[in-house]
């Protein structure tokens, strides 16, 4: 379980992978959740925490408040012992605020007594918690252009919102982050009560009124594994870079250079650069639990974050529940519940279908695509050949007038005999012991992807190590025969170097290099006349199609529980880039050595693309202050686009390297996130609480009594089908005969607005829409009906959209998904 990337043979992603595993617990003591009885204190007796929409709300510091959230703590450490035998169980945290829990180190057999004690409601072993980054450093280089928006324009830049953000904490002294005293913010935060924990490298100054609020959570992380003190900081500080990375990308300062190795790649600014940050670490280096994980978003919504950024999570479905009542979409539930606007990644677990771990309809799930900026990397060879490749580097000294001479990491083993000439760390330049000093010194030296690199044991960190001992002119390392192409994710290198992950390009360099070195008998090499030159890798070219669904984005259908049959509800809900992208970082890095030392990573994953969304949230809370979650969530969805910078449908990376395909809604959901649309939506579909307690009571799968563990509410009303919830998309994942679906629109427009509504039905289907055309004044209300006839039964989904036009040129857009089982019910 240990964060590999699982790859599908033959395609090797060269592995710098974020290690944040979860060890295995066998017979041992595990994490346990617990959901228990009784409303949490924000809910208690019909208040709640509410950051702006009634203006009522809860004083934390407030004399019932404490007595309240005391009550329940007596309650949860009264239960344990009536319950558990001392002295086999610590209880890690109560959780009082948004849920009414604890979480509790014990053995399995104690957890099933918890199981049975009155007054619980749910058990659920912590599965761990990832951060969603599996193809780390690339190249460097900004988000431009669409990414952009907004950035530095104080009016609309998010002033007077605060994102929270759960993840591995954050780089205070990154200029990302800086308060700037000629540049005050003017927005007004007094809905905002976070506070600062300070700790090792995070000092009290660290919250300097751009980062508002540090905390940090660690009691299931220290029960889980041993934690070291040199990399797992008990404080708010980040050792990974990854929390770092995704604050600055939702909410980092505009006109920051990115400077690495001394080249400058340009400015980096987050969508939101006014919005305030609020810190909740709960990921550490050595491990993530999803205890602390819970313990954190209950904390932020106490605090009255606006937005709240998950960017981390378990990376399988619950085992001992179905989806959207783990302990962790429960609080993901409250949040919204609470008012909080909550963005989650979807998954890095693609291509493959049902591979997203977002399933609720109450958080928006992010699927990450490139964007059209692209690093090209070439090496010229001495007979006039130019091989493509990647790599964030300079080029060879003197390039364009002086080649170097090329060799083979394995004809430069020392001859005194002490290093055999084949074992895959040899190929691989992983030990600069075995090469001899005065073959490779000035040399360009080709390094073979091989066993070390597939099981994940080699490093390009150790490459350059070599290269920089042996003074190597540059580094070439080049695809295996044996293991075919891998994917290559560049990071800067501090020596000229290339990766050439393409097979059919690595071997014709190793072609000429053949032909140009003479051997003697044994298969010594005794002359080297190949000759190559590495060029400048890191100039951006902006040419590439853009967006790409990224082949690692997680894909849909949504599902409820591990058998995994698809459901009503539409995963992924959008996309945004999140390959390839330039933002702040650690230079500890714990987990990344290749970029120790770095403050700007190139990194991806659907990590990098929810913090866009954060971000664009932020815009839309602050030009809408009332809107509530649902609302800017449909304003997001309704106004994406699904189709490229060159005008077509955008396309979706397949398993195999180069393969695309055109995107459904299950890559894309309802397609790239567009900003300015989003500002403007003119209508929007809003969705309550309630209505999610009802969609939950109205799932076959899900029965009365479940909903009410899990949520404390009783099934009052239940929808008459799971597709009446009123999401800005529309879900059948069976559908027999025909079915009406409604969906209630609410004009958030200035103007009263005539819209014309239109279908695209899925094959195999016909969509009648009801009524045909209707004008709705500002504030008001209209319902639609929708209606989904089988003209034909398919073996897949298939899929179309509903498009209301209005007079004064907004377009709602709402994705269909429909799987046609039969014509007759
Ligand atoms: C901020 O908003 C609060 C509540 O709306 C209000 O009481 C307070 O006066 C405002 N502060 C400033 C500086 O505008
Ligand atoms: C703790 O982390 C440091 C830095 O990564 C490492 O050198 C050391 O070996 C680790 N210690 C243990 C006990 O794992
Ligand atoms: C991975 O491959 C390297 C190089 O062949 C080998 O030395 C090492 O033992 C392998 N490790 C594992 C865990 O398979
Ligand atoms: C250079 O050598 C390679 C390998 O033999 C060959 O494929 C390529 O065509 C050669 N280029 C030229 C310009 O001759
Ligand atoms: C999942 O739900 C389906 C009904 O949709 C049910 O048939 C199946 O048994 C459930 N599987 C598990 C593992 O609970
Ligand atoms: C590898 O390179 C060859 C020749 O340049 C090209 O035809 C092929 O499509 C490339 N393969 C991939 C997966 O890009
Ligand atoms: C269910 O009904 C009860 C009693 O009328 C009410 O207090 C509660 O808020 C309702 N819950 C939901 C989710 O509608
Ligand atoms: C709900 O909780 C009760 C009491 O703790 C338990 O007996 C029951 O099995 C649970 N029901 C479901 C469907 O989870
Ligand atoms: C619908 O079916 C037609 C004919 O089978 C096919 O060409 C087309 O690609 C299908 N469209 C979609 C969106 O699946």
């Amino acid at each position: 379980m240990a964060g590999r990337a699982s790859v599908m043979p033959p395609i090797f992603f060269l592995a710098l992978i974020v290690s944040v595993g979860f060890v295995s617990f066998a017979e041992e003591r595990a994490l346990y959740m617990v959901l228990m009885e009784g409303d949490p204190v924000a809910f208690h007796g019909g208040s709640r925490i509410s950051s702006r929409e009634d203006g009522r709300r809860l004083d934390p510091n407030s004399e019932v408040f404490k007595a309240h959230a005391k009550r329940l703590v007596d309650s949860h450490d009264q239960l344990l012992q009536s319950a558990l035998e001392t002295r086999s169980y610590s209880k890690l945290y109560s959780f009082k605020h948004i849920v009414n829990g604890f979480a509790v180190h014990t053995t399995p057999s104690q957890a099933e007594k918890l199981k049975a004690a009155a007054g619980v409601k749910l058990v659920e072993r912590d599965r761990g918690a990832k951060l969603m980054t599996t193809y780390t450093p690339e190249f460097l280089g900004l988000p431009q252009g669409a990414w952009t928006h907004d950035g530095g324009d104080d009016r609309s830049a998010g002033e007077g919102i605060v994102i929270g953000f759960v993840d591995s904490g954050i780089n205070p002294t990154h200029p990302s982050f800086a308060y700037d005293p000629l540049h005050p913010f003017t927005g007004n935060i007094s809905h905002f009560l976070g506070s600062c924990e300070t700790g090792p490298r995070f000092p009290a100054s660290s919250c300097n009124g751009k980062i508002v609020s540090a905390k940090f959570f660690s009691a299931g992380a220290e029960a889980a594994a041993t934690l070291n003190s040199t990399v797992d900081f008990l404080s708010p500080f980040d050792a990974v870079g990854h929390g770092s990375h995704v604050a600055s990308t939702a909410a980092g300062n505009a006109g920051v250079p990115v400077v690495v190795n001394g080249y400058y790649y340009g400015e980096a600014s987050g969508m939101a650069p006014r919005a305030r940050i609020a810190v909740y670490k709960a990921v550490y280096p050595t491990v993530g639990t999803l205890t602390d994980v819970v313990s954190a978003i209950d904390q932020a919504i106490l605090d009255g974050v606006d937005i709240l950024t998950l960017s981390v999570g378990p990376d399988e479905p619950p085992e001992d529940t179905v989806t959207f009542l783990s302990a962790y979409d429960i609080a993901m539930l409250s949040a919204r519940r609470a008012g909080v606007f909550v963005v989650q990644a979807t998954g890095n677990q693609g291509p493959g279908i049902s591979s997203v771990v977002s399933y609720s309809p109450w958080a928006v799930g992010v699927a990450s695509s490139g964007t059209d900026r692209t690093y090209p990397g070439s090496i010229l060879l001495g007979n006039g050949t130019k091989i493509e490749g990647v790599g964030l580097s300079g080029p060879t000294f003197g390039y364009g007038l002086l080649l170097h001479k090329l060799v083979l990491a394995k004809d430069a083993v020392k001859a005194d005999g002490t290093f055999p000439r084949t074992p895959p760390y040899v190929e691989e330049c992983q030990y600069s012991e075995a090469l001899d000093h005065n073959v490779v010194l000035d040399s360009i030296v080709i390094c073979t992807f091989s066993e070390g690199f597939y099981n994940g044991t080699s490093t390009l960190t150790a490459i350059i190590n070599t290269a920089k001992g042996l003074g190597f002119m540059g580094f070439i390392l080049v695809a295996n025969p044996a293991y075919g192409d891998f994917i290559a994710e560049p990071i800067p290198f501090v020596v000229p170097g290339i990766l050439v992950p393409n097979l059919t390009n690595s071997q014709v360099i190793l072609q000429y290099y053949e032909q140009e070195t003479h051997k003697e008998e044994k298969g010594f090499a005794t002359r080297f006349a190949a000759k190559a030159a590495i060029g400048e890798g890191r100039v951006a070219s902006f040419m590439g199609q853009a967006p790409v669904v990224s082949r690692f984005s997680s894909r849909g259908p949504d599902f409820v529980n591990t058998s995994r049959t698809p459901c009503d509800v539409l995963k992924p809900d959008i996309l945004a880039p999140g390959h390839q992208i330039w933002a702040a970082w650690s230079p500890v890095s714990a987990s990344e050595p290749a970029l120790t030392g770095y403050n700007f990573a190139l990194q991806s994953g659907t990590s990098m693309a929810t913090p866009h969304v954060a971000g664009i949230a932020a815009l839309v809370k602050q030009y809408n202050p009332s809107w509530t979650p649902s609302m800017i969530a449909s304003a997001i969805s309704t106004t994406a686009t699904k189709y490229d910078t060159n005008g077509e449908l955008i396309m979706a990376e397949g398993s195999g390297i180069g393969s695309t395909y055109p995107s459904s809604h299950f890559d894309f959901g309802a397609g790239l996130v567009s900003p300015s649309g989003a500002l403007d939506p003119g209508l929007v579909l809003p969705t309550g609480y309630e209505d999610y307690i009802s969609f939950l009571c109205s799932l076959p799968e899900i029965s009365p009594a479940a909903v009410r563990n899990a949520t404390g509410e009783p099934c009052n009303n239940t929808l008459d089908h799971p597709a009446n919830l009123n999401l800005p998309s529309i879900t059948l994942s069976a559908l027999r005969g025909s079915q009406i679906v409604r969906r209630i629109f609410n004009n958030v427009g200035s103007k009263p607005e005539t819209y014309v509504c239109s279908a695209v039905s899925p094959n195999g289907t016909i969509i009648d829409l009801c009524p045909a055309w209707f004008r709705i004044a500002p504030e008001g209300i209209q319902e639609l009906h929708i209606q989904v006839k089988v003209t034909q039964a398919m073996d897949d989904f298939t899929f179309g959209e509903i498009v209301l036009t209005g007079s004064l040129n907004h377009i709602v857009r709402i994705p269909v998904s429909v799987f046609p089982v039969s014509i007759s019910k």
